[in-house]
């Protein structure tokens, strides 16, 4: 089926991580319509600023990729903002969407909706069948909300009104436009920053918090945003066969995972650090291991490209560039 390139998609958070890769997708595919709008412009919290732009713009289609994001200790400090602000953008979002006639919009969620025990690998199915990881229950439970959103409209609206809004589940990302922050970002960047330091400083070693051998997925951003835009432009049959009206969520992951210390050795050959990597067993480890069920999206057709060590080398380049 041939793509409507013309078609007004609005991009949500399109300078995060997430949103900037979906942008740059869409636009190597030839889009040439997408709209967009900073925090600064357009504050997602705002029901009347939410409001009044989309009755301006009257998008095609919506990515809703703006979040408030942050680690477990952001997340744990400020519990109240991760779930006020969730809640309000993606209710704003979603039901301007619908009010003006938006058919398909694209929910970018996080595998922090899965219960803390979920069995490994974690299928979609496991959602709401247990207690939620506490420091990060908040957020969780706002993006637990936007699925429900989302499927809640399809419900009632999707036949009257034709509409199709969809989920999506990623799971760690890394790559351009990542958080590179000294003290709060996710493991590959801080990883990344921490060889690069020690290379610049011909340090002799880099230690590295606990055993090294808990085991984590990643995936690279614009993976993600490719997975993205797959599933926004399935056809509704399709969709509609794989998942179902009160479970229609659809996990994003890589298909294996590494343990720490692979991750850790991949990160210094990607940086050119030559120095010792040593683990610090009396360091907390987390959970042993985490990574999505991609079953359903790999049915559908999808499959992750970039692997670890071409990822983390664009990364890096990418690091080099903002610091
Ligand atoms: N990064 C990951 O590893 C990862 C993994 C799984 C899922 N995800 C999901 O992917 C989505 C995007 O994440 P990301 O990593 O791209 O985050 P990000 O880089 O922090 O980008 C989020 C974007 O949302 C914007 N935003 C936040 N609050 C807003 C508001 N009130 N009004 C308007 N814009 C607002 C931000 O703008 P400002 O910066 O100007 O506030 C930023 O551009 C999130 O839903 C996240 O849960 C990410």
């Amino acid at each position: 089926m041939s793509k409507d390139l013309n078609q007004k998609i609005y991009v949500a958070g399109h300078r995060g991580m997430v949103g900037s890769a979906i942008v740059r997708n869409l636009q190597a595919q030839g889009f040439g319509n997408i709209v967009t709008r900073t925090h600064a412009q357009l504050d997602l919290t705002n029901q009347a600023a939410v409001q009044s732009f989309f009755e301006v713009e009257k998008p095609d289609q919506v990515y809703l990729a703006a979040a408030k994001v942050g680690g477990i200790h952001a997340n744990n400090t400020f519990p109240a903002e991760f779930i006020y602000q969730n809640l309000m953008m993606e209710a704003n979002v979603i039901h301007q969407a619908f009010a003006n006639g938006v058919k398909r919009l694209l929910f970018l969620g996080s595998s922090c909706i899965y219960p803390k025990l979920a069995p490994q690998p974690m299928s979609e199915a496991a959602l709401l069948t247990g207690t939620l990881e506490p420091r990060n229950e908040p957020y969780a439970i706002a993006k637990i909300a936007g699925i429900k959103l989302c499927e809640s409209y399809n419900r009632q609206y999707g036949d009257s009104h034709g509409i199709d809004y969809r989920s999506v589940m990623p799971t760690n990302l890394y790559g351009p436009g990542d958080n590179y922050h000294p003290e709060n970002s996710h493991v590959i960047p801080a990883l990344i920053r921490r060889f690069h330091e020690a290379k610049v400083n011909n340090a002799p070693e880099v230690v590295i918090w606990g055993t090294g051998t808990p085991r984590r997925e990643f995936l690279y951003v614009d993976d993600m945003a490719a997975a993205s835009v797959f599933v926004m432009d399935l056809d509704k049959t399709i969709y509609d066969q794989h998942t179902q009206p009160m479970q229609s969520h659809i996990n994003v992951g890589f298909g294996s995972d590494v343990t720490i210390a692979e991750l850790a050795k991949t990160v210094a050959a990607a940086v050119g650090y030559q120095g010792e990597i040593i683990f610090d067993p009396s360091k907390p480890d987390g959970a042993p291991r985490k990574w999505m069920d991609s079953f359903r999206l790999n049915q559908l057709g999808w499959n992750a490209k970039v692997n670890l060590a071409a990822g983390l080398a664009t990364a890096y380049e990418d690091f080099l560039r903002v610091n």
